[in-house]
């Protein structure tokens, strides 16, 4: 159970090898998580990935398989993760690819991106609010972006799945109203992780201790949107901003 400060005991990781995911499971395994499934694709990674969290207080640890390119393999993983872990205080969400080549129109890697980053986790999240409402409890969190606010030019790809997962998961969280279960989205700035390894820096970055320290946070609040850093959510008014202008911006 979620003590009374949200803090969880038993949590699931869809994206268990992904570097903020692995930030917040350290800081969570060092307050009481104690039962955690990390689900990933690469059994070598989620293997030290476990070892990270077992290092930082986790106790039973226990790993899943799937490929976030298979959609109609989504319930499915996440019933598997549910069954392994007993009862789940939290679910996070932290699966996503960005394409650096956005500005190809390169259809495969349009299809590669959209399935990792919405259709799949779109799906997971679907079922994971059945069984946490079946439970009568629970807490989805959803990493997010502030691309997801307003949509960049140069990154409309990647920047339209996050939207796209964000409005859903917003709308996940009205339609769990009252079940028990809460959803949060945590939007957030670049952070220095395998994903955005080679970019150059972006206003209102961040770090994954940041990002972990924010997840913590947020789990002691009701709050449906967490912003990482704190005055990213002036990024919102980024939604005035006329088309004609907003295309200009470089990237
Ligand atoms: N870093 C940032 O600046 C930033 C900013 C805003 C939002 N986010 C979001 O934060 C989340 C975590 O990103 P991160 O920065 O920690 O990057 P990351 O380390 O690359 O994590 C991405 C995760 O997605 C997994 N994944 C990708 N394709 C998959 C597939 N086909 N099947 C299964 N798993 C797959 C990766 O698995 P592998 O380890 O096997 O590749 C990894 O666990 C993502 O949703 C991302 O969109 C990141």
């Amino acid at each position: 159970m979620l003590d009374a400060f949200g803090q969880p005991q038993s949590a699931v990781v869809l994206g268990g090898t992904s570097d903020l995911a692995g930030a917040v499971v350290r800081a969570l395994a060092q307050r009481r998580l104690r039962t955690l499934v990390l689900a990933g694709r690469d059994e070598e990674r989620l293997r030290s990935a476990a070892s990270s969290a077992v290092a930082a207080g986790a106790e039973r640890v226990s790993t899943v398989r799937f490929d976030a390119q298979d959609v109609s393999d989504a319930a499915r993983a996440v019933d598997e993760c549910f069954d392994v872990a007993g009862p789940v205080d939290l679910l996070l969400l932290a699966v996503g690819v960005l394409s650096h080549r956005q500005d190809e129109l390169d259809s495969s890697a349009t299809a590669e991106v959209v399935t990792a980053t919405y259709s799949w986790p779109a799906v997971a999240l679907t079922r994971a609010a059945s069984r946490m409402s079946e439970q009568g409890y629970g807490r989805i969190v959803v990493l997010s972006s502030l691309v997801a606010v307003r949509v960049p030019r140069h990154n409309f790809v990647y920047g339209s799945a996050k939207a796209g997962l964000d409005a859903f998961s917003i709308g996940l969280g009205d339609a769990l109203s009252g079940t028990g279960v809460i959803v949060q989205v945590v939007r957030l700035g670049r952070a220095p992780t395998k994903m955005t390894e080679g970019l150059p820096g972006a206003p209102l970055s961040t770090t994954p201790e940041a990002v972990a320290d924010a997840v913590v946070a947020g789990l002691e609040s009701r709050a449906q949107v967490v912003w990482v850093p704190p005055a990213a959510r002036w990024v919102a008014l980024a939604r005035l901003v006329p088309q004609s202008l907003w295309r200009r911006i470089p990237g």
